[in-house]
């Protein structure tokens, strides 16, 4: 990205920042991550993540990004460099090019995934086939080795194209991300509400011999039903605050990159309360109307309980699409997988522009460069997860990458943003240019509210108990019984713990082999995200020494 560049149009840059948090994880991770939390359990917690983590996030990244692109600062090092006086700033700054890379890795494999399901959903390949078998399909296609869907090494293939579609989209700048949000978005919101209309008017009209109770209304009920005693599971609450920091591309990097293009009179407070707002209607309005009662409509609501999981929408849509007849499932498939790529792909443009924005500012790289070195680090980084999918490389980027590093980030930023920066001055920011009254309790919010709250899902995700289950562990701890760490909390993912549990449960020598290789590529995924982290705090470093040498603000 080069310094004069800027967005076209106010429409363009809604439909570019809606673009990048509208993603995958409004239509495959939010009916996961509802389901598992209890349908309507879930609601409330997440709402009140959205309004007290969420808008605020948004507001500060904005605003940020913004204040960053006045001394010609387009991603995270140095914007956050310029909020406070230490060097350690520009460091933690690091977390905002990175984060993009390590998900982009995984998340163009998905984004791959999409655009193969539309050329079979063209191709008619599931006409005829039974559930299982378009599972076993799914199945098959990951399977890079083995696989038997007609292509050979089919998800290699579809993996490269989408890559090479990615970079050569970034190559032509703002304009090409632009242009790709414009035609995107609203495809992905027409498909999303034709699929949505079919998912809320199915009824019991797919109830079979098979699934006799099958019932789309059970679904949504399911979903819509508050349970106000889900407020006091913690384990809900960090379900809602990860789902919200994923969907809305906070503590990513790519917000303030993007933000950094405007002009300095522009308003950031409406534009990033409309884009936020756009991608809640898209994930609890359709994202929440398509995969669940379709499934809960043919299937029945326990078989979706007990097969949640974002596969879901590639072992049984295609199957369930089928049931319309020939013509209408074709035409449904490519709305789907249609709208998951374009949802996809608006989401990994924005992920490439952080490193191209960096590159540009200090080594001077030119935007043809920066795509392309973008392209090549995301294929380096995402062959493994397309080849050792099963041996938990995937997972693994996701948990590190598309997880604990968001969490980390917006907390950092936000004590950065309300504590060094100021929120005197950070209000004066978010308020600047702005199109809209900002209430004047968000100052108090983004003070204290956002930064406790941040720090408690940190806190309860690095410490979270054995199975969950706060209440006993509270009790243990005050009776002097200490606290028994889940597997899945940060520090026993640290070491392995769960891997190493199962190998040391295992009987069956085949069984103790394979997970003895899952260890080996966790491990190898681990250094990999960490090589990246650490090359990109070298560049860090060099730009820095130059700017210093140059005389100008490092
Ligand atoms: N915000 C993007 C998504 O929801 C990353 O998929």
């Amino acid at each position: 990205m080069s310094k004069s560049e800027g967005w076209g149009s106010r429409v363009g840059l809604i439909l570019a920042m809606a673009g990048n948090a509208v993603g995958l994880g409004n239509f495959l991770r939010f009916p996961v991550q509802a389901i598992n939390n209890g349908g309507g359990a879930f609601i409330i917690p997440y709402i009140v993540c959205f309004l007290l983590m969420g808008i605020p996030l948004l507001w500060i990244e904005w605003s940020t990004g913004r204040f960053g692109g006045k001394n010609g600062n387009h991603s995270t090092p140095f914007i956050m460099g310029s909020l406070g006086k230490s060097s350690l700033w520009k460091y933690i700054g690091v977390f905002g090019i990175f984060t993009n890379i390590g998900v982009a890795a995984y998340y163009c494999y998905i984004e791959s995934w999409t655009m193969a399901y539309v050329y079979h959903s063209v191709a008619g390949t599931f006409d005829g086939l039974s559930q299982s078998q378009v599972a076993a399909f799914f199945g098959s296609y990951i399977d890079v080795f083995h696989s038997t869907t007609g292509i050979p090494f089919e998800a290699v293939l579809f993996f490269l194209v989408c890559l090479g579609l990615n970079t050569f989209i970034l190559s032509r700048g703002l304009d090409g991300v632009e242009k790709v949000a414009k035609i995107g978005m609203p495809l992905l919101i027409l498909f999303g509400v034709v699929l949505a209309i079919r998912g809320l008017t199915l009824g019991t009209s797919g109830a079979s011999a098979e699934h006799p109770t099958a019932s789309a209304i059970d679904g949504l009920n399911f979903l819509w039903t508050p349970q106000f005693d889900s407020l006091t599971n913690p384990k809900v609450w960090l379900a809602a605050a990860g789902q919200i920091f994923f969907t809305l591309s906070v503590g990513m990097g790519s917000i303030q990159c993007y933000a950094s293009y405007l002009k300095q009179r522009d308003d950031v407070a409406l534009n990033a309360a409309s884009a936020g707002f756009m991608n809640e209607f898209v994930e609890v309005v359709l994202g929440s109307s398509i995969v669940i009662p379709i499934a809960a409509g043919y299937l029945g609501l326990d078989w979706v309980k007990e097969n949640a999981g974002f596969g879901m929408a590639f072992q049984t849509m295609p199957y369930l699409f089928e049931k319309w007849g020939p013509v209408l499932s074709m035409v449904a498939g490519v709305m789907w997988f249609g709208l998951l790529f374009f949802a996809g792909i608006t989401s990994s443009l924005a992920m490439g522009t952080p490193w191209m924005g960096f590159m540009h500012d200090e080594f001077g790289w030119k935007r043809q460069k920066g795509a392309w070195s973008f392209g090549l680090i995301i294929l380096i980084l995402g062959l493994p997860t397309v080849f050792f999918y099963h041996q938990g490389v995937f997972e693994e980027y996701d948990y590190w990458a598309g997880t604990v590093s968001l969490v980390v980030f917006a907390l950092i930023e936000t004590i950065l943003f309300a504590w060094v920066f100021g929120i005197n001055n950070g209000w004066k920011e978010i308020t600047r240019g702005a199109d809209m009254k900002v209430p004047e309790f968000y100052k108090y919010i983004i003070k204290y509210v956002t930064p406790v709250l941040l720090t408690f899902v940190f806190l309860g995700s690095l410490i979270t108990p054995k199975g969950n289950n706060w209440k006993v562990e509270i009790s243990n701890l005050f009776s002097g019984n200490g606290w028994t760490l889940d597997n899945g909390s940060i520090i026993k993912q640290i070491t392995n713990a769960g891997i190493y549990e199962q190998i040391a449960a295992a009987t069956d020598p085949a069984v103790v082999l394979q997970l003895q290789d899952k260890l080996f590529y966790v491990n190898g995924a681990r250094i990999l995200l960490l090589l990246t982290f650490a090359g990109i705090c070298f560049l860090v470093y060099l730009a820095h020494n130059k700017r210093k040498l140059k005389g100008g603000t490092a």
